[in-house]
């Protein structure tokens, strides 16, 4: 038995973000986008299409944490506005963070209970979202779930509720033209860990396997093309769908180990989220192998036969995109790695990975340098 369920309204393509005034539909709404001089144009599009926002929300910093939240939560009581949604403009940082508001709605105190507690206190704002997003590879828009951050504790957090779910994705590849190389890279790659993670994953279900392989496939192709040619809008609404995909996929599933891997990667030493998630999925990939028949089958229709092969197909694809595979590389120093994994292992993610626990840890011991 197995159920799918994804109650997003998506409307994607080349000028999509046309349509907000039409999925608005008259609704006094707060922009949540980020300060960049970049998105000062976006901003002002926005406006002109819709109106006038109750609210602009542009303090957001890459991964969210809860000293910006609990600001913007202030700017936005003091604001006392009659916001109707929340629009959200911007990469996986912005739309986590209009999550966050909206669950707030005004009082950041109501979702750090929330996420300390893990109670349901029923007193959880539930204004609607509309995510639009500027790269490709969060997938956020389609997910019900927001990624927070306690730097001071040094603690990661993630805000799930139904009421998360975007009311609606516009998904417009356009606006994903001027992302410069290294975001492009590091998103696109947080693209494909979605995908491979929700198939070596025990939540995996039959449509979820549909929506990872395309993903998977259209990543491994397009990815290196978009870097020599990132003003190309046909790759570049190729990527745009093949992380909408992805984030299709691991919206039923959650993620796996490579993801439970790269938290305390991210919060310790720095290193960007879409980086921090994929460098190790070669070593996840080979830990995998043997270890569940549709995992092995799955990973066969985007690698191939051999997946040994496959995973070395891996290992070159992330490193001729400069991403090194080793850990030492991304400032983590072999002792350490060894207990995040076993950390890893051990968490909530980690524990949506299929493969043994002694797998991973004989698999690595082989394939990492010490
Ligand atoms: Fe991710």
């Amino acid at each position: 038995m197995w159920s799918y369920n994804n109650p997003v309204k998506i409307c994607f393509g080349a000028g999509a973000l046309n349509e907000l005034p039409r999925y608005l539909a008259k609704r006094r709404y707060a922009l949540v986008t980020y300060s960049d001089e970049h998105f000062k144009p976006l901003a002002a599009r926005v406006e002109t299409l819709a109106g006038p926002p109750e609210l602009v929300i542009d303090n957001v910093k890459p991964n969210p944490d809860f000293a910006t939240v609990e600001q913007a939560c202030e700017q936005w009581a003091r604001a006392n506005t009659a916001t109707q949604v929340v629009v959200a403009v911007g990469g996986g940082s912005v739309i986590d963070s209009a999550k966050a508001l909206a669950a707030a709605d005004g009082d950041f105190s109501r979702v750090r209970r929330y996420l300390e507690t893990k109670e349901e206190s029923g007193e959880l704002g539930r204004l609607p979202i509309i995510a639009v997003p500027t790269t490709a590879g969060t997938g956020s828009e389609v997910t019900m779930w927001a990624t927070l951050w306690d730097t001071e504790r040094g603690q990661k957090h993630s805000l799930s509720r139904a009421h998360l779910y975007p009311e609606t994705a516009i998904v417009d590849p356009e606006l994903t033209l001027r992302m410069p190389q290294s975001l492009t890279i590091s998103t696109g790659l947080d693209a494909l860990s979605h995908a491979l993670e929700s198939i070596w994953n025990r939540n995996i279900n039959p449509v979820s396997v549909e929506f990872a392989i395309a993903a998977a496939h259209e990543v491994l192709a397009t990815l290196p093309a978009v870097i020599t040619d990132p003003r190309n809008l046909d790759l570049r609404t190729r990527m745009a769908q093949a992380a909408l995909f992805a984030g299709l996929a691991f919206s039923n599933t959650k993620t796996a180990l490579a993801h439970s891997i790269s938290y305390p990667i991210t919060l310790d030493y720095g290193v960007p989220h879409g980086i921090a998630c994929s460098f190790s999925l070669p070593m996840v990939m080979r830990s995998a192998i043997g270890e569940d028949a549709v995992c092995d089958v799955t990973l066969q229709r985007i690698f191939g036969q051999d997946l040994h092969a496959g995973a070395e197909r891996l290992d070159r694809f992330l490193t001729d995109l400069g991403v090194s595979v080793n850990p030492a590389d991304h400032g983590v120093p072999a002792t350490r790695w060894h207990r995040i994994v076993n950390d890893a292992l051990a968490g909530e993610r980690g524990q949506n990975f299929i493969a043994r626990p002694e797998h991973v840890i004989s698999t690595m011991d082989v394939h990492i340098p010490a």
